[in-house]
C-alpha cells in the first residue's frame, strides 16, 4: 500500500514538526482546524476511511468510536495524559495506542513550579496591584510566603512530580508525596511517602500531578480541602476533574486556603465569569503545561513517528500497554 493510501485524521492542531514527518511519509492528512472540539458526526464520517487517528483530549476513544473505524491501525495522542482513551477497548480492537511521555517532563514541571511560585509569592496580586496604578505594599498588597522551609505535598509523584520536586528542593522546600504505591522515580530525591491524610495535614502547598482515573476523579472535595492546613496553598497542574471545583471555591471563599493556582479546570474552558476568577488569590492558566515551542515540536514529532511505525505494522516507540 503506498503512503497516499493511508489516511491520518488529526482532530486538532499538531505542531508543524509532526506534520512534516507525516507529509514526508506520504500519508493523506485530514485535519480538523476548528477551535471547538470536532463535531461527532464529522469525525464519524472521517473515521470510515481512516487508517490512523491522532486524537485530542476532547475526543472520547472507546468501543463506539472504534466501531466506526474499520480500517484503523494506530491511535496516538500528543499528550502524556490519556483519560479520554479506553486503552483496553483499543487493544481488544487490535489497535495500538501511544502517548508522548518523557518529552514534556521539563516544560510541564516548569509550569507547575511557576504556579507554586505564583501562588506562594502572591504574584497575581502583585501584578494586579501595579495594573491598578499602585506600587507600595501599604496600598493593599499582602506579604507573600517564603518557599524555603515550607513543605510541598505532591499528589502523584511520577516523572513530572519528581521534576517539580527537584525544582522545589533548590528553593529550600521539603518534599512529601502520596502515590497509590510508594515509588520514587528518582531515589535520590529526599521525599517521604505519606498517606493522603498525613500529606494534607503536613503540606503548606499541595500540588496535584496525578493522572485522572476512576480512582482519582473528584478525589479532591470538601473533606480534602478541610483537611489541609489553614493558610495552605493549592496547585493543580494535572487534570481539572480530579478536583471538585465547588469545594475549591468554598475553601477559597472561606479564607481557609491562602491561594490557588490552576493550569487545569473542570470544565475547560472555565467560564470568564466563574466566581473562582473573581478572587485575587486565584490564578488560572489555560492548560499550557507543555505548551512551549520546543516541547510541542518534540511531542508532535514523536506522535508522527509513532503513527508512521503503526501504519507500517512496526512496534510503537511509546506504546501504552494497559
Ligand atoms: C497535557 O495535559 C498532557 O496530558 O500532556
Amino acid at each position: 500500500m503506498s503512503g497516499k493510501d493511508n489516511v491520518v485524521i488529526i482532530t486538532g492542531t499538531l505542531h508543524d514538526a509532526g506534520l512534516t514527518v507525516l507529509r514526508q511519509a506520504g500519508v493523506r492528512l485530514q485535519i480538523y482546524e476548528g477551535d471547538a472540539p470536532i463535531p461527532v458526526a464529522l469525525l464519524n464520517n472521517w473515521l470510515c476511511d481512516a487508517d490512523a487517528l491522532i486524537a485530542t483530549s476532547a475526543v472520547k476513544v472507546g468501543p463506539s468510536l472504534l466501531s466506526m473505524a474499520p480500517r484503523l491501525r494506530v491511535i496516538a495522542q500528543s499528550a502524556v495524559g490519556y483519560d479520554n482513551i479506553d486503552v483496553a477497548a483499543c487493544h481488544r480492537a487490535g489497535v495500538p495506542f501511544c502517548n508522548t511521555p518523557g518529552v514534556l517532563v521539563d516544560a510541564t514541571a516548569d509550569l507547575a513550579f511557576a504556579l507554586i511560585l505564583i501562588t506562594m509569592r502572591s504574584l497575581g496580586q502583585a501584578m494586579d496591584h501595579v495594573r491598578s496604578g499602585a506600587w507600595f505594599r501599604g496600598e493593599g498588597l499582602p506579604y507573600a510566603r517564603d518557599l524555603a522551609g515550607k513543605t510541598l505535598g505532591i499528589v502523584g509523584m511520577g516523572e513530572i512530580g519528581t521534576a517539580v520536586a527537584r525544582r522545589a528542593l533548590c528553593s529550600g522546600m521539603q518534599i512529601v508525596y502520596h502515590n497509590r504505591r510508594p515509588r520514587l522515580a528518582d531515589p535520590l530525591i529526599p521525599a517521604d511517602h505519606l498517606s493522603m491524610d498525613d500529606l494534607l495535614a503536613r503540606a503548606d502547598c499541595v500540588l496535584i500531578m496525578a493522572p485522572l482515573t476512576d480512582a482519582t476523579r473528584g478525589g479532591f472535595g470538601v473533606a480534602e480541602f478541610a483537611a489541609m492546613k489553614s493558610g495552605a496553598f493549592f496547585v493543580n497542574a494535572a487534570r481539572g476533574a480530579i478536583v471538585q471545583t465547588s469545594a475549591l471555591l468554598e475553601a477559597i471563599a472561606s479564607g481557609h486556603l491562602a491561594g490557588a493556582a490552576l493550569d487545569v479546570c473542570d470544565p475547560e474552558p472555565i467560564a470568564p465569569d466563574h466566581p473562582l476568577l473573581s478572587y485575587p488569590n486565584v490564578v488560572v492558566t489555560p492548560h499550557i503545561g507543555s505548551a512551549t515551542e520546543e516541547t510541542r515540536a518534540r511531542m508532535a514529532e514523536l506522535t508522527a513517528r509513532n503513527i508512521v511505525r503503526g501504519l507500517a505494522g512496526e512496534p510503537l516507540l511509546t506504546p501504552v500497554l494497559s
